[in-house]
């Protein structure tokens, strides 16, 4: 398969890196391109035979039936703004932890919604699929914590988009969490947060993990 990862920061190294290794073709578009081409150097060095990685500017053609929207939350209206007619069939995978980084102690989005229900309502057209937000981009590069994989909670209305990202997780080695409809995306949300808030007073350094088991 083929991806399109917006963005070439943490999230992207991490995401690009298990998409990799599930033998997916990428391309990362980034608001400066030469970082996008260091992603990719990066990225394309640990490829097997027939993955190719490229990269472009934000703005250019995105590649693939699948996005991942890997900048923060406030970055995304204007990118699905611009990128509106050219989502409107793709699968956009939403990772973002809406946090109110002055506060620190809530999310901006409203209390009866979530980053990915507002992503969806601008991007009517896309199906739009939580996942990632709480797997932590170090993480993610090893694809474990302490010899398990990680697990991705994934959630969503669209069942073929959902199963799409499932897939992706899946062939990076991941554990994937059916986490329900979009709407669930306002625990994970919350989830998310809570992971960000715990790793100073525990010193856990952003190398932790959720992990359900039973
Ligand atoms: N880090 C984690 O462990 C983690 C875990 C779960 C979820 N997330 C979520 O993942 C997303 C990305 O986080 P990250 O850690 O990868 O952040 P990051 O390392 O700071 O990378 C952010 C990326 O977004 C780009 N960007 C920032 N502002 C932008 C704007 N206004 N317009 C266009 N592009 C913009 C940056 O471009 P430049 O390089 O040009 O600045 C960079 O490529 C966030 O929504 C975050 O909540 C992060």
């Amino acid at each position: 398969m083929s991806v399109t990862i917006i963005g070439s920061g943490n999230m992207a190294r991490g995401i690009g890196t298990r998409l990799v290794a599930g033998g997916n073709s990428i391309r990362i578009l980034d608001r400066d391109p030469e970082k996008a081409s260091a992603l990719a150097g990066e990225l394309e060095a640990n490829a097997q035979n027939g993955v190719t990685v490229n990269a472009g500017s934000i703005g250019d053609s995105i590649e693939g039936d699948v996005v991942v929207l890997a900048v923060p939350y406030e970055a995304v209206e204007p990118i699905a703004g611009q990128y509106t007619s050219e989502l409107s069939d793709k699968v956009v995978v939403d990772i973002t932890n809406p946090v109110d980084w002055q506060s620190f102690d809530r999310l901006v989005t409203p209390p009866d919604s979530s980053a990915a229900e507002e992503i969806s309502r601008l991007l009517p057209d896309a199906a739009v699929v939580k996942a990632f937000n709480t797997t932590f981009a170090g993480t993610l590069v090893a694809g474990e914590v302490t010899g398990q994989p990680l697990d991705v909670f994934v959630a969503a209305d669209d069942p073929n988009a959902k199963e799409t990202v499932v897939r992706l997780v899946e062939a990076g080695g991941l554990r994937a969490v059916d986490a329900g409809p979009l709407r669930r995306a306002r625990q994970l949300e919350g989830l998310g947060f809570l992971g960000i808030t715990l790793q100073q007073p525990l010193g856990l350094g952003f190398s932790s993990a959720w992990k359900l088991i039973a």
